[in-house]
């Protein structure tokens, strides 16, 4: 069974811990977490203010409330000096996220959690394969969620699973094996056409043209996406959510995960680029003392016109992540639906309104430093949000 490899191979990475559990999406692992932990009506989940809006869906999906806490702009995770004042008597379970691969704060944030009894998670999405204070990420919390979405350390299209550290939440999350609604023949199907145009025709050139093209199909749920239209405008649990994960994506994993070390390796390497260039210019970065032995998935820069630094890159032919254009990302309507009021998260607000994602996995950073030289001005510089 492709699904049983694919967990002894994610096992090395993750301390030889084998408590894992596969899911269609990370987000369907959360879920899955969420109700292993007995999460319900009247509990209260702590996240990061600034996030992808299918983390305080699962929250709200088991009937809790997600409630934010601002981030420290050095790292876009929580704030761990802000944490204990949003702590109440219903809170059952705080949530710390590697955003973009970058992973901080985390004993922190589980001293605090133990003191006030409650379970911790870890949002391991951006994550995979980083480690924090040499131990890898995602075997610190009670349990971790990870992704194997496009664009994620490694993928699978889309794909999620749950690591388990903490014991006692191994039974629960056996009987909800039982529960999981098996993928169907269409959305194998469709997966695999999409491996295809990812492997044989999404090239350089292409790119604009086809991540346009998906990303309007799948708001429209015509292919099988990240997200679907109705997860981005409401909080009413789509039909079909709790999905399991198929062999043809675990097939599609293994392969994915054969060249991982070395994607890695030339994340860490060209972040260090990035911020050695920044760092000689005087403009914002990723900290050197943030170099621990972080995945870099995405590299994040603060930009003072966000559209316009786009543009350019896009003539130039440059392709930029745009992870987070919203703090709760990517909704930009009205938040209070998922219980966030701007006001509250002014750190959050201000990334959201001027980060672009810089890749760091690519053969080169030459193209890109060249880029960045000459519309250095659009920049934000050091110390200033
Ligand atoms: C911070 C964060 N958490 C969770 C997820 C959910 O992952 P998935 O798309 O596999 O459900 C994402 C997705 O992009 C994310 O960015």
């Amino acid at each position: 069974m492709q699904k049983d490899k694919l967990k002894q191979k994610l096992a090395q990475y993750l301390g030889n811990r084998e408590n894992i559990f596969f899911h269609y999406k990370g987000r369907v692992s959360l879920y899955a977490i969420l109700k292993a932990m007995g999460i319900g009506e009247g509990d209260e989940v702590i996240i990061p203010s600034y996030t992808c809006v299918v983390v305080p869906n699962p929250i709200i999906y088991a009937g809790a409330k997600p409630v934010y806490v601002d981030i420290d702009p050095a790292t876009y995770n929580i704030n761990t000096d802000l944490l204990e004042k949003a702590i109440t008597s219903k809170t059952k379970v705080i949530v710390c996220q590697n955003t973009y691969g970058l992973s901080s704060g985390v004993e922190q944030i589980i001293d605090i959690a133990k003191k006030h009894k409650l379970y911790t998670i870890e949002d391991c999405t951006h994550g995979f394969g980083g480690q924090y204070n040499e131990q890898p990420n995602g075997t610190y919390c009670d349990a971790s969620f990870f992704s194997m979405q496009w664009n994620k350390p490694f993928s699978s299209g889309v794909g999620g699973f749950a690591l388990i550290n903490n014991p006692s939440l191994l039974e629960p999350m056996r009987q909800l094996e039982a529960e999981k609604i098996p993928v169907s023949l269409r959305e194998k199907m469709n997966l695999k056409i999409l491996y295809f145009i990812h492997r044989y025709l999404l090239t350089h050139f292409t790119y604009f043209t086809f991540v346009k093209l998906y990303r309007w199909l799948s708001k429209h749920n015509m292919v099988v996406g990240s997200s679907s239209g109705e997860e981005i405008s409401s909080i009413k649990k789509p039909k079909g959510f709790f999905k399991d994960y198929s062999n043809v994506q675990a097939k599609e994993a293994l392969r994915n995960l054969k060249g991982f070390d070395d994607v890695l390796l030339k994340r860490k390497k060209n972040a260090r680029v990035y911020t050695d260039f920044l760092l000689g210019t005087g403009k914002n970065h990723v900290s050197l003392d943030l170099f621990d032995n972080h995945a870099f998935l995405k590299y994040p820069l603060r930009v003072n016109d966000r559209d316009r630094f786009f543009h350019l890159a896009e003539k130039a032919n440059i392709p930029l992540g745009d992870w987070f254009v919203s703090p709760i990302h990517p909704v930009q309507q009205d938040l209070s639906s998922w219980y966030f009021d701007a006001e509250n998260y002014p750190v959050a607000v201000e990334m959201a309104k001027k980060v672009v994602n810089l890749s760091t996995d690519t053969r080169t950073t030459e193209k890109l430093i060249q880029f960045l030289k000459k519309y250095i001005d659009l920049i934000a510089d050091t110390n200033r949000a």
